[in-house]
């Protein structure tokens, strides 16, 4: 049975912007700063939006600078022990900001603190984190803020709080501080039920809700009518989008009803995941011109055994049937993934099996990882007896593979022209700007930068394995 979805209600938002005014007075007069430093997925520097959105309201400044920081808030991810460690070396590295300044508080949120263990280790062995919160407490930050400020108001108070539950709810109406004015995140969902047997997610951001048609659409228009033009869907499976709505709605419908809002702006989403893609979503893209034709359809691996052993609940055959079935209907389609190497038990000839697989789809880009153990996770009970030097073969293989492949197909662009829109400052070398296809490629640029924020036509005159080099021919 899935469980009753729960909401946050609109009064319980409402009090928490109370507590932001009541903390912005009790702050007094004078600058403050806050910094908000993000790791991991799309998801995460969403909700770090909501964090500044929150810290606005409180009266803090936004900065990134560590040193002036009154608060440094670090958003986690759990996803692979590598990212947690270099959070953990990065938070401990704050002990002499801490030393320096003891009024100054240290907060740990996001994926990493939904998982006790880690709470645990970081009550105990990193005192320099005032307050450490999972994502589930995202809407209900400014409480736990006005606690830990009080705790630092007592005199030699060295109280910290702690606070992670289970309740995942759907919280509307939330401040948000976007990070920039053309291209916006647009988070539809939350949380994941697929269990994949390696990945921590579901277990951190608890099962999947969606937010009601109604609500996202309006979050879409106030976007375009504030200027953005590139507007991405998040989910950790954006195909399941709908499930446990009291409305009948699913993905494809969302996308063409975003796709009627009227204006001149991209529309894309991720993750997609392949046992749920549909035919009708396929379609729904081909038709809507809004919708970017770039599908990040993550394989993890191109054997069967080792799908099946992910619970991925798809075959290679279906994966690349799904491929043929999206190129039919949209033949410009741009398809990136991302891949595990390493996960327990495989093979040689399961790894040639994803190599195969990757080289015969062609796609533009591939993120690839080296499995990591997820302690919580089924796989991690495996035997896992690889040793670490054929895995970390089989990885550089497959990245040169990769490699080759965007060469090559980026390669087979020049000639063309696109429309982009252009995003943004390019710091490398003399093409100054950068800016997207409509398929999600990087094309760099030369111009003014008060073409940012503009679409362009770019004749491609050069690629690399990461990117296209183009001429603004109008
Ligand atoms: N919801 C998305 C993925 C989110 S995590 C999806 O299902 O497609 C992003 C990527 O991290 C995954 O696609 C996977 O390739 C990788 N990943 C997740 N857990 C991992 C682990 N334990 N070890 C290595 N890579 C992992
Ligand atoms: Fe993790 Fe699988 Fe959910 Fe993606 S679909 S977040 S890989 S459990
Ligand atoms: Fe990481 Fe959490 Fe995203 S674990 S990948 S930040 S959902």
């Amino acid at each position: 049975m899935t469980p009753m979805r729960q909401e946050i209600s609109p009064q319980e938002i409402e009090r928490q912007k109370e507590i932001c005014a009541r903390i912005r007075r009790s702050l007094g007069r004078g600058e403050r700063y806050a910094m908000v430093d993000t790791y991991g997925c799309q998801q995460n520097e969403s909700d770090s939006e909501v964090l500044r959105g929150y810290f606005r309201e409180m009266g803090y400044a936004i900065t990134d600078d560590e040193q002036r920081a009154d608060v440094i808030a670090v958003n986690t991810c759990a996803v692979r022990e590598h990212a947690q460690m270099r959070v953990l070396g990065n938070v401990g590295a704050l002990t002499h900001i801490k030393r320096e300044h003891p009024e100054r508080i240290v907060i740990l949120c996001g994926c990493m603190a939904q998982s006790r263990e880690i709470r645990e280790q970081v009550k105990r062995s990193y005192r320099m984190v005032d307050l450490c919160f999972g994502p589930n407490e995202l809407w209900r930050f400014p409480e736990l803020m006005e606690r830990t400020l009080q705790v630092h108001g007592l005199p030699g108070g060295r109280g910290r709080v702690f606070e992670a539950t289970d309740n995942a709810a759907v919280a509307e109406g939330m401040p948000r501080a976007r990070d920039g004015s053309v291209k916006a995140w647009l988070a539809i969902m939350n949380g994941c039920n697929n269990f994949c047997t390696y990945c921590i997610v579901p277990y951190v951001r608890g099962r999947e809700r969606s937010r009601r048609s109604a609500d996202v659409v309006s979050e879409a228009r106030a976007l375009v009518e504030a200027g953005y033009k590139d507007i991405t869907l998040l989910g950790q499976n954006v195909n399941s989008y709908g499930r446990g709505l009291d409305e009948e709605t699913d993905f494809a419908d969302l996308l063409r009803t975003v796709n009627d809002i009227p204006g001149d702006f991209r529309i894309r989403f991720m993750t997609s995941h392949p046992k749920d893609a549909t035919e009708k979503l396929f379609r729904t893209m081909a038709e809507c011109e809004k919708c970017a034709p770039h599908l990040h359809l993550p394989v993890q691996s191109g054997s069967n055994a080792i799908l099946k052993a992910m619970n991925r609940g798809y075959t290679r055959e279906k994966y690349l049937s799904q491929v043929e079935l999206a190129r039919s209907y949209l033949p410009d389609l741009v398809l990136t993934t991302d891949v595990i190497v390493g996960f327990p038990g495989e093979t040689e000839e399961d790894f040639l099996d994803t190599l195969r697989l990757t080289e015969q789809v062609g796609f533009d880009s591939m993120f690839t990882f080296i499995y990591s153990r997820r302690p919580g996770t089924p796989a991690a009970q495996w035997e896992d007896d690889t040793p670490r030097d054929v895995i970390q073969n089989r990885f550089d293989r497959l990245l040169r593979s990769a490699n080759d492949v965007s060469a090559a197909l980026h390669k087979a662009q020049e000639g063309k022209t696109f429309r982009v829109l252009v995003d943004g400052v390019n710091r490398n070398g003399e093409y100054n700007l950068s800016s997207r296809t409509a398929g999600g490629r990087l094309v760099h640029l030369k111009g003014d930068e008060t073409l940012i924020g503009r679409w362009a036509q770019a004749r491609i005159v050069g690629s690399n394995t990461y990117a296209l080099f183009g001429e603004i021919v109008g």
